[in-house]
């Protein structure tokens, strides 16, 4: 079965097609519970998953109805959907923290130990920090988009699903007339660093903290 998959994988790989018939596109409504699941599988240590399926699907859902949010669907002939990315205008955070304060209150009340994990802290100081300090790219709010998540389902790792979801991600911010994109990962995340660096996105900033910034100019 390894080998099998292994094979298509070369084989696709070689001829630059992909060894998952996928197409990406906007989300469309019922959509919304398949991706907040593969976000829920791909984000498993994260603070907002452990604060329950509500609350991501809360942030999910902003995202695909707030006016600048972009949420791209990776969807199989049959419908189903085996990754997602999301993002917005740079200057998201505040917006979103507002629309969430009540689920985040309720989420919270339902999992109040999450206040004594170090993420909960860490993730808590930076949302604060970039509620006051703007990221640090050389554009214009209103010009810089953020990649805020991109997930596969494990099954469909590895077969270009990712690539595919950026590709769509780029060409959409294009179109919106964004001129850079930026995003966060953590710098022990090989296999998204790895996407972006294959696609020539650049690590700036502080390089060796906990999380690593990317940028892409359009
Ligand atoms: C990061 C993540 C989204 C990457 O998704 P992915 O679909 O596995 O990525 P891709 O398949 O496009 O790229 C991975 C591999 O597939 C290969 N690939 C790319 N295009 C391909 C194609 N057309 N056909 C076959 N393989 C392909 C890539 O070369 C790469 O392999 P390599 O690193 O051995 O060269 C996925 O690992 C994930 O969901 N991780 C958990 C969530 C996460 O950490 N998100 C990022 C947070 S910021």
């Amino acid at each position: 079965m390894h080998s099998v998959k292994t094979q298509l994988t070369k084989m696709a790989k070689a001829t630059n097609s992909l060894a998952v018939d996928v197409k990406v596109g906007p989300i469309k409504p019922g959509l919304l519970p398949q991706i907040v699941d593969i976000h829920m599988e791909a984000f498993k240590e994260y603070t907002n998953t452990k604060l329950g399926k509500g609350f991501v699907q809360s942030i999910l859902d902003w995202f695909t109805t707030a006016d600048d949010g972009i949420v791209l669907v990776a969807v199989r002939p049959d419908g189903q959907s085996v990754g997602y990315v999301a993002g917005a205008t740079s200057d998201y955070h505040v917006r979103m923290n507002r629309a969430l304060a009540f689920p985040g209150i309720a989420a919270l009340i339902t999992h109040p130990w999450i206040v004594l994990r170090w993420r909960f802290l860490y993730s808590l100081g930076r949302r604060g920090w970039k509620m006051v300090v703007p990221a640090r790219v050389q554009a214009p709010s209103h010009r810089l988009a953020s990649l805020v998540t991109i997930a596969v389902a494990p099954n469909a790792r590895n077969l270009g699903v990712g690539d595919l979801l950026m590709d769509a991600f780029e060409s959409e911010c294009r179109k919106r007339g964004f001129k850079s994109i930026r995003l966060s990962v953590y710098s022990s995340n090989k296999p998204a660093r790895l996407l972006y660096e294959r696609r020539k996105w650049e690590a700036y900033g502080d390089l060796n903290g906990e999380q690593v910034d990317y940028r892409l100019l359009l």
